[in-house]
């Protein structure tokens, strides 16, 4: 998936606070602080939660020892992310006791794959809401408050928060993301998430171009339009009897203005299309970056996790890609030591990374998670250090290609959209270009700000970020 500054799709992204509302004292009769865990949708469905309490009265703080309410919106994909929260939780239930009355609930995909478990036998949190039923918070808040067990993880078939703007509490105001489907209907063998997430919805497409324009009115330049599998988005706009695919979907969003960058994540390589490619040439603001996770490199491994596509299938669209979209950045997403992998088919995952050379990688060892159909059907049979071990494998060699890419920017321009001050200086700023690489570069002279857009020339680099100087203002 994309990244935002390096870090949206990563669902290592752990335990962020968002900043507060702004807000007056004593305007709001509670508030809540919420932490998130994991992918970019879930720290788009907190700014939904902030949005729902705050419209039932509750402001939000940074501090968890001011907070009347505690909420952990979690991750479940791997067995490590779940010990992150539950280590977590132990430090707030400390809190806790020093300020009975506290509640703290457990939001997300964890919430939904252990439902009243955390709650009942372990007694660790006093509300459980799972990602569909978020509506039903401040009711559930009442029912904790008087002491009664407050969970909710029903999955809908047609929940999208379309309706919803959500609050930007976690914002630079120049980047958002930008919810355009839940669920998923995949079963890749591995994953939680369908089980987590429920079934594949689409939001409506009027809702979502009118979140992107009121973004662009306020300032923001760049969105990132989320999903699990964009490409299979669908929806039927009756009032102007138009079927938008993700295609026409992106289309719609580049047309809001040409200042606004438009990036989207996650791509499946089985459905990702043509037209989507085409759509993405015909706009210079749609990013030219795509995110298409491969997981293994060995067809019989693509199989027992339930890929539906072959290696020479994946092979195939890296190469249209590049046909149609010269030089622009792949990512993916790699699994290793995923049940019954050989070392041969572990090379053939370490060959296919050779050949796609790509720019950025999210490589895990693989996981079991109960109740997936991997947990099923086949033994979790690779010993532990060999999973780590070709993991390892697989990032050493990954290093070399993020290097060489980042290299081949030297001595080259790019238009960069300014997203902030540099963490290290306030002398400089911090940008990304086109194809997703952080720009560093001093401000100098120039009267600029966060949402502009300038030319860098790039006089060197490290191993993750550019380093360069401003040759043209563009705006
Ligand atoms: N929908 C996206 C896709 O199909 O690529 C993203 C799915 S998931 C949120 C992000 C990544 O986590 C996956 O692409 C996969 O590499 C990894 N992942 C999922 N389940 C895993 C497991 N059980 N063990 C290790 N990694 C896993
Ligand atoms: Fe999980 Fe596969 Fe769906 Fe991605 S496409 S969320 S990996 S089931
Ligand atoms: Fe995302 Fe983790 Fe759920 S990756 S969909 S928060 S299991």
């Amino acid at each position: 998936m994309l990244e935002l500054a390096g870090k949206t799709h990563d669902e290592s992204r752990q335990g962020e606070a968002y900043d507060p509302l702004v807000q007056l004292p004593g305007q709001f009769k509670k508030h809540f602080y919420i932490e998130s865990y994991g992918c970019a949708m879930n720290f788009a469905d907190s700014e939904v939660v902030a949005s729902i309490l705050n419209a039932e009265g509750f402001g939000s703080t940074r501090n968890a020892e001011e907070a009347d309410l505690i909420f952990l919106n979690t991750c479940s994909i791997r067995e490590k992310a779940e010990q992150t929260v539950r280590k977590r939780l132990t430090e707030f239930r400390s809190l806790k006791r020093k300020k009975p009355g506290m509640l703290i609930g457990m939001l997300g995909c964890m919430a939904e794959r252990l439902k009243s478990k955390l709650l009942e036998e372990e007694k660790l949190v006093d509300i459980v809401v799972g990602p569909d039923a978020y509506r039903s918070l401040p009711s559930l808040i009442g029912e904790a408050e008087t002491g009664q067990k407050a969970v909710n993880v029903l999955l809908s078939r047609d929940e999208t928060y379309g309706d919803i703007a959500p609050i930007r509490l976690d914002s630079n105001g120049v980047c958002a993301f930008v919810s355009i489907m839940r669920g998923c209907n995949n079963m890749c063998s591995f994953c939680v998430v369908p089980f987590t997430r429920g079934r594949e919805r689409s939001r409506d497409a009027l809702s979502i171009i009118q979140e992107v324009q009121q973004l662009f009115n306020s300032g923001y330049r760049e969105v990132t339009l989320l999903g699990q599998n964009v490409d299979s988005y669908y929806w039927i706009d009756e009032q102007n009897d138009e079927t938008v695919t993700f295609a026409r979907l992106l289309e719609k969003v580049a047309l809001v203005s040409p200042l606004l960058r438009v990036r989207f994540s996650t791509s499946h390589p089985k459905d990702i299309t043509d037209e989507v490619l085409c759509t993405m040439a015909r706009y210079d603001n749609i990013c030219k970056y795509i995110h298409l996770p491969v997981q293994s490199g060995s067809n019989r491994v693509l199989q027992l996790m339930n890929r539906t596509y072959t290696r020479e299938w994946y092979i195939a669209k890296v190469n249209r890609i590049r046909e149609l979209l010269p030089g622009c950045g792949l990512s993916t997403d790699m699994i290793t030591g995923f049940c019954t992998e050989t070392e041969e088919d572990h090379r053939e995952s370490y060959a296919l990374m050779e050949y796609c050379k790509y720019d950025l990688a999210y490589m895990y060892y693989y996981s079991e998670r109960p109740g997936t159909l991997a947990e099923r059907r086949y033994e979790d049979d690779v010993p532990e250090e060999t999973k780590k071990r070709r993991l390892q494998e697989i990032i050493a060699l990954h290093r070399i290609h993020s290097l060489e890419s980042m290299q081949r920017d030297v001595k080259k321009t790019f238009r960069v959209l300014i997203e902030a001050n540099s963490k290290k200086s306030d002398n400089d700023w911090h940008g990304r270009t086109d194809h997703n690489k952080v720009v560093i570069f001093p401000k100098e002279h120039y009267q600029l700000n966060k949402g502009d857009y300038v030319d860098v020339f790039i006089d060197s680099c490290t191993a993750g970020t550019l380093l360069g100087r401003i040759v043209t203002i563009n705006n």
